[in-house]
């Protein structure tokens, strides 16, 4: 089995890139984390995948007169990286359709909510706001509109009455580390499919037990 070389764009400190690199240590994982490219050059997460022995590549945004511009760049790193797949993961800027176009099926993202609630930030504070009772992650397919796209895998989460934003976001973020690995297992193996904006899976698992929130 090959496995499908793919980068994992940050901003940030990249815990989730963290989870997808142990993840790929497991040889029968159907993807390695062949690059880490990051806006920041500064980025935690950036020393944390040099340790790992992964290639990172800083592009800095400001040195482009253009969001394309930007984009074209790392489109650059990515072909001479051999990329096949890519992960966005706390990656804070817009992409352009050029470059979405570029990775159509072939690009995934993690949302801290559950699509289609919640697109855009502070997905945390607006659910507390709202007096959800469940709230969660997704990992979806990028398209050109933001927060949007094909759903590979979503995690719920029981939210608290004494809940804050930071300890609901904190359990929230545990399920993403779970749930990101495994989209991008599915996709590397060709065991997700998109057929009308909607993922099938070759092998449909069972569903696990239901969530209700507050719980018995
Ligand atoms: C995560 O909550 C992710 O869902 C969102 O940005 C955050 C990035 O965190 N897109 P990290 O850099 O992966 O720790």
């Amino acid at each position: 089995m090959s496995r499908k070389r793919t980068a994992v764009l940050i901003s940030g400190r990249g815990s989730n890139m963290r989870s997808l690199v142990a993840a790929a240590r497991v040889l029968e994982f159907p993807a390695e984390i062949a690059l880490v490219v990051s806006n920041v050059a500064d980025a935690a997460g950036l020393v944390f995948a040099r340790a790992e022995g992964i290639a990172t590549k800083a592009v800095d945004h400001r040195a482009f007169a253009s969001r394309e511009d930007f984009d074209r760049a790392v489109q650059g790193v990515l072909e001479a990286h051999g990329i096949e797949l890519v992960c966005l993961a706390g990656f804070m800027r817009l992409l352009s359709p050029w470059f979405v176009e570029q990775w159509r099926g072939r690009m995934l993202n993690i949302h801290p909510a559950l699509l289609p609630s919640y697109r855009g930030l502070h997905t945390h504070e607006r659910a507390l706001a709202d007096g959800v009772k469940i709230h969660g992650a997704t990992v979806h397919f990028v398209v050109p509109e933001v927060d949007a796209g094909p759903i590979v895998a979503q995690a719920a989460v029981a939210v608290r009455g004494d809940d804050t934003a930071e300890t609901l976001g904190a359990r929230v973020l545990e399920q993403e580390h779970v749930i990101y690995p495994r989209a991008l297992a599915l996709v590397a193996s060709g065991a997700a499919r998109v057929v009308d904006g909607r993922v099938f899976l070759a092998d449909e698992p069972t569903p696990g037990a239901a969530l209700a929130s507050p719980g018995v």
